[in-house]
């Protein structure tokens, strides 16, 4: 099939090159022409495992291309895919304008009948309010398709080659046969619904997951005060077939460019029908007091006096495989130490480059190399699993920290790890693990 791929950001990219593997010839478009440029020449502009090998392969065997020229791929393309930005609006609320002008393009360039899919992230209505805005800029016979996209960034080509399932919303049968057709070879799991409901999906799938985090920290939180272990616990509630054991990982909350986002978006999306998602809104409010456990949990080590200390932060990603750091704990993390006469030695292999150029916080020194960050640091905070610290000796980076003091956000080290060391130890949910620090788990008198 020709598909135009409308942004290549995380989504937009992944979803072309990935049409491209399946032997579609695919166009991919952006705005952004140094973006086209570095991608033309055989960069990738951002980083996702896998991606460049692909990108490469298929750009070779002439399936897929980059270019500028929005009218011109419309033109050469019987699928059209939506995957431009819609970043939250100050009031949480999704921003909908780049969406709105690529559908405006889009009308003005069709020379024959076109499927055109948003698989951008969408408040329920959008698919038909854009089906209206395109209509009124073209004479040209269309259908539109809500296609939301559930890939995760760090394992992005494998989730869209390999997905659970996809969603097409629709509500013309031959289009969505079209979408079926070329969807077949990723998955059984090809659900049609209506184009509301496919854009509800999205929205509660991500909701429905950061609310499945949130639970296990506060589970973890109970846990750190009654003595029992949040790793053991979420292991004996994921084998419930009803529970299952993914997204139960306890730490200092999630991150990135969707969960924060489609949350605060779904919370407006209801206030917008009178309806208040009080469920919801906990769950980021749970999220957003977690990461604040890190600084709470130096302050108990420290006395509260955090002044004039040396903190080492490792990791300033989201999540590991990944260069993206919007909403990452780590920026209000290091924020509140600088601001409180902290100095802070930070690092994260991939990600440091976009921390500083995005978040341009001062007086913090980058360093270059994991061990290197932790030398002569009174404690040192990891933030991010990234398999390079999940490996590293305990025992030489006990031998070159001034004070040896970690606090595990991510839960990585196990008993066996800090075995033998002198580690004032603290992790999420794991008072067992404690090690070096005084504390009397308080016998139960319920
Ligand atoms: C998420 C959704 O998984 C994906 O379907 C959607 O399309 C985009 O949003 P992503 O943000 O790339 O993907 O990362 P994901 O792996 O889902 O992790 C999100 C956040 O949750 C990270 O900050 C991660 O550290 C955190 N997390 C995840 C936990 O704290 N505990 C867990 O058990 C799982």
């Amino acid at each position: 099939m020709n598909i135009t791929v409308i942004g290549t950001g995380y989504v937009g990219l992944v979803s072309g090159v990935c049409y491209a593997e399946l032997g579609n010839h695919v166009i991919c478009v952006d705005k952004d022409a140094d973006k086209i440029d570095m991608l033309n020449a055989g960069g990738i502009p951002i980083y996702e495992p896998g991606l460049k090998e692909l990108a490469t392969a298929s750009r070779e065997a002439g399936r897929l291309s980059f270019t500028t020229d929005l009218p011109e791929a419309i033109r050469r393309s019987d699928i059209i895919i939506l995957a431009v930005g819609t970043p939250p609006l100050p009031s949480g609320e999704a921003n909908l304008a780049y969406i709105n002008q690529a559908a405006i393009e889009i009308a003005e360039a069709m020379n024959g009948y076109k499927i055109i899919a948003v698989k951008s992230t969408v408040p329920v209505g959008t698919n038909e309010r854009l089906a209206i805005l395109i209509k009124s800029h073209t004479k040209e016979r269309f259908d539109s398709i809500s296609l939301p996209e559930f890939l995760r960034e760090g394992s992005a080509i494998e989730d869209t080659l390999h997905p659970d399932r996809i969603i097409i919303g629709a509500n013309c049968q031959s289009a969505a046969d079209t979408m079926m057709l070329l969807h077949e070879p990723l998955t059984k799991h090809i659900v049609v619904t209506d184009i509301r409901s496919a854009e509800m999906i999205k929205y509660a799938s991500n909701a429905f997951l950061a609310t499945k985090i949130s639970f296990i920290n506060e589970i973890a939180n109970i846990c750190e005060k009654v003595g029992a272990d949040v790793t053991q616990v979420a292991e004996g509630m994921g084998y419930d077939r009803r529970i299952g054991p993914s997204f139960l990982k306890a730490g200092i909350g999630y991150g990135g460019s969707c969960f924060p986002k489609d949350t605060s978006a779904l919370i407006q999306i209801a206030g917008h029908v009178d309806y208040e998602f009080k469920l919801l809104r906990s769950v980021v409010e749970v999220n957003q007091d977690q990461r604040w456990s890190v600084i709470r949990k130096l302050e108990t080590i420290f006395s509260g006096e955090l002044r004039g200390k040396t903190i080492a932060v490792w990791g300033l990603a989201f999540k590991p495989n990944t260069d993206d750091v919007r909403d990452s704990p780590a920026v209000e993390i290091i924020r509140h130490l600088v601001e409180n006469g902290v100095k802070v030695k930070a690092y994260d292999p991939i990600a440091m480059s976009n921390f500083r150029t995005i978040y341009n916080i001062e007086n913090v020194e980058w360093c270059d190399q994991a061990l290197e960050t932790a030398k002569g640091a009174d404690a040192l905070c990891l933030l991010t699993e990234w398999d390079e610290f999940t490996t590293v000796d305990l025992g030489q980076l006990q031998a070159i920290m001034k004070q040896p003091i970690l606090i595990d956000g991510r839960n990585v080290f196990k008993e066996e790890n800090l075995l033998g060391t002198d580690f004032i130890y603290y992790s999420v949910g794991r008072p067992s693990l404690n090690q070096g620090v005084k504390q009397q788990m308080p016998v139960l008198l319920f």
